[in-house]
């Protein structure tokens, strides 16, 4: 088939190049005019991401500097190289290319740096207008990132472009966080394109994989999903019920409580409430949070276990050492009238919610809906309605241990421990 997308040079001696399109495909026409600061080009493989990608920092302003950079040097060669050096020889458009450098000069004054991300720290101190990342999401942690888009500090149109199939971490990665979760209108763009929208492709090439992918596989390979195939996911939050109300016969009911050290600062503190039924089920009736400052959570500490009924235990994690023993008498004295246990907090987090979640797991644990219960839930200094602090509830079990989730998910822990090691006898009926 012929090349959709073609480079033309206008005569010597002049430098200009212009770039002509006919019939590419319309999701590389919106990255090549796009203006956003930051573009996430998410495609499936073979999707058309490099050559797209090529064109973007072939086409930018004259005179302008850049930085390509890909997760190794196989994947640059393999990648953003292979497919834009052939362009440019092609075209006479190359003035010079120091690879040991890593540094490539075009004729109309542009100056790209070349750069694997073995090390990032060796982009430190480029200064550029755009810069093309491709295959990002190969990339786990977003530290590589952080330091590239402070490289983008050159006079000019400043844009980042990144081109990859979508990250094995699904929505768990970085990329996600960046561009979706925290993506702000007119300043994030996502610009997603599947195989099958390559026409450039053999016929039978996406059909040929897509029979021999499994399903989530495919889904992210091929249709450019944010899927996490594999990815440890602690808790499976499809398992996780809604029901109602608990039975009126419960077995056992604690709260739980996760206390941000400092408060204030933008921990959060959690207090989980758990049942678990005569038949071993366990309800997840309440979970109150908030990133509050000591006076407050104390005043919360309290306003909770008055509002739990006094029969209800408070078991409450204790940081280890002096200070975490003071705070525990402190609020031991808090809660007079309460039946008040101190846990000293031990293991990883990870450890400590793995009873939960193989209860989640086999589809043995439920959200309840009683009314005034999910009322005191904050979520970003703000107060959710029961049912969105439910959701965010099973969203940050979800991501969990991912993201600031670590309080809720250690006060269900407490909670669940703290039923389960009840005595039925001294159960509680309410
Ligand atoms: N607009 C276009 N015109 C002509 N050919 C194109 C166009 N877009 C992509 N192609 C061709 O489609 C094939 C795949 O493109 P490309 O390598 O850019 O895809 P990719 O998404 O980066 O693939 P990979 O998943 O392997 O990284 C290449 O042969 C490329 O030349
Ligand atoms: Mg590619």
């Amino acid at each position: 088939m012929s090349a959709a997308v073609a480079l033309t040079r206008a005569a010597p001696p002049s430098s200009r190049y212009v770039f002509e399109v006919s019939g590419a495909i319309p999701q590389q026409v919106r990255v090549w005019s796009s203006r956003s600061p930051y573009l996430l080009y998410l495609g499936g493989r073979s999707a058309g991401k490099s050559l797209a990608g090529a064109m973007w920092a072939m086409t930018r302003a004259r005179g302008t500097t850049g930085l390509i950079v890909a997760p190794t040097h196989k994947n640059l060669l393999g990648g953003a190289l292979g497919v834009m050096l052939p362009y440019a020889y092609d075209l006479g458009i190359v003035r010079r290319y120091n690879k040991q450098d890593g540094e490539l000069h075009l004729v109309d004054g542009k100056r790209i740096f070349i750069r694997s991300l073995d090390r990032p720290e060796l982009v430190r101190g480029l200064s550029v207008t755009w810069l093309w990342g491709d295959e990002l999401g190969m990339i786990g942690h977003r530290e590589a990132w952080d330091i590239l888009i402070a490289c983008v500090r050159a006079q000019g149109l400043r844009q980042r472009l990144v081109t990859t199939t979508p990250p094995p971490e699904g929505k768990r990665h970085w990329l996600y966080d960046t561009f979706v979760l925290r993506g702000v209108a007119g300043i994030h763009e996502v610009v997603k394109t599947r195989t099958a929208d390559n026409p450039f492709n053999p016929p039978d090439f996406e059909a040929d994989l897509r029979r021999e992918y499994a399903d989530p596989y495919a889904a992210r390979e091929l249709d450019a999903e944010w899927i996490d195939v594999g990815a440890v996911q602690v808790y499976d939050v499809e398992r996780l019920l809604v029901r109602q109300m608990p039975p009126p016969e419960l077995r056992a009911t604690a709260r739980g409580w996760d206390t941000a050290a400092t408060g204030g600062g933008g921990d959060y503190s959690a207090g989980a409430l758990i049942s678990q039924g005569e038949d071993g089920h366990i309800f997840i009736r309440d979970v109150v949070r908030g990133q509050w400052a000591p006076t407050e959570r104390d005043a919360r500490l309290r306003a909770t276990a008055q509002g739990d009924l006094v029969q209800v235990p408070v078991y409450l994690a204790e940081e280890r050492g002096g200070s975490g023993r003071s705070q525990g008498d402190y609020w031991t004295a808090q809660l007079a009238g309460f039946a008040v246990r101190r846990v000293l907090e031990s293991g990883d987090k990870v450890v400590r919610a793995g009873p939960l979640a193989a209860q989640m797991g086999a589809g043995n644990v439920s959200l309840t809906c009683e009314p005034g219960r999910w009322e005191n839930y904050w979520h970003q200094g703000k107060r959710l309605t029961p049912e969105a602090a439910r959701a965010q509830f099973r969203r940050n079990l979800w991501m969990f241990p991912q993201g600031r989730t670590k309080d809720e998910s250690d006060a269900c822990a407490l909670a669940l421990e703290a039923v389960r090691g009840q005595d039925s006898g001294l159960g509680t009926r309410h």
